[in-house]
């Protein structure tokens, strides 16, 4: 018999995120603060220079709590995303894109569920790319295996700009505290946590990508903002 998938957070239960949908709580279950946090995300890449005709990925979309306003703001068809749980994308398609009008803008193939981080079969590559809340429910190691498949479909000079909680070397290995927020991350559990060095390790095992540590971005719960650059 093999091995069942590991099971990180709540996401990796399919079941769990279906109930959680069927009770109408697709906001809820990707964290809430569904307002301020899909606007955040939106000023934040609008200021590092997200331009209408860029071509944009959301890695781990969840219910399009951010493509809600990125689609708006995006040239037609420039919004795309990936999420491990289907149920949580077209929650998110039936229940905030259709009724806002903005299926012309954003098509359902223009969306995927996958585990892999698998974009290839949109057919076209990233100026921009986003994973928000993605790496802080998973081991940092998935952000190796997030940069290995996304690379090859961004464009050179393209960005993925990736949130993860932070622990200072000497907490590496016990529980952190981060404020705001008053979270605490753990080397182990979800919500994790990772250090600067071991971001140093994975970038330069992915190879093709140049890392640089933006940090505070002005997330409400400490999450810290890291830019990966396709270098060729
Ligand atoms: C806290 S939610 C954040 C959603 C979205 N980025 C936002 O800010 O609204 C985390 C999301 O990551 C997704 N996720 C977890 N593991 C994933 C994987 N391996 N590939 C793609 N998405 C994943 C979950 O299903 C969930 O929708």
């Amino acid at each position: 018999m093999p091995n069942a998938a590991p099971r990180y957070n709540i996401y990796d239960d399919p079941d769990l995120m279906r109930q959680a949908v069927d009770l109408g709580q697709h906001r809820e279950v990707i964290g809430g603060m569904w307002d301020e946090l899909g606007a955040l995300q939106t000023a934040f890449l609008i200021a590092q220079g997200l331009a209408p005709e860029h071509a944009l990925i959301d890695i781990g979309a969840g219910s399009f709590r951010a493509g809600m306003k990125l689609v708006p703001y995006l040239d037609a068809g420039n919004y795309y995303a990936i999420d491990l749980q289907a149920s949580l994308l077209w929650a998110g398609y039936t229940r905030e894109i259709l009724p806002a009008g903005l299926a012309g803008r954003f098509p359902p193939q223009n969306f995927a569920a996958n585990a892999d981080f698998d974009i290839s079969g949109f057919g076209r590559k990233f100026d921009v790319g986003i994973a928000q809340s993605v790496f802080s429910h998973l081991p940092i190691a998935r952000l190796g295996d997030c940069l290995a498949a996304t690379g090859p479909y961004f464009q050179v000079g393209g960005r993925l700009f990736v949130t993860v909680f932070l622990a200072p070397d000497d907490a590496a290995d016990r529980p952190y505290r981060q404020m705001p927020g008053g979270f605490v991350t753990s080397p182990t559990n979800d919500p994790f946590h990772t250090t600067l060095k071991a971001l140093d390790r994975i970038a330069s095992q992915a190879g093709n990508w140049h890392m640089a540590v933006i940090g505070n971005w002005g997330h409400p719960r400490n999450q810290q903002m890291v830019c990966f650059t396709r270098l060729r």
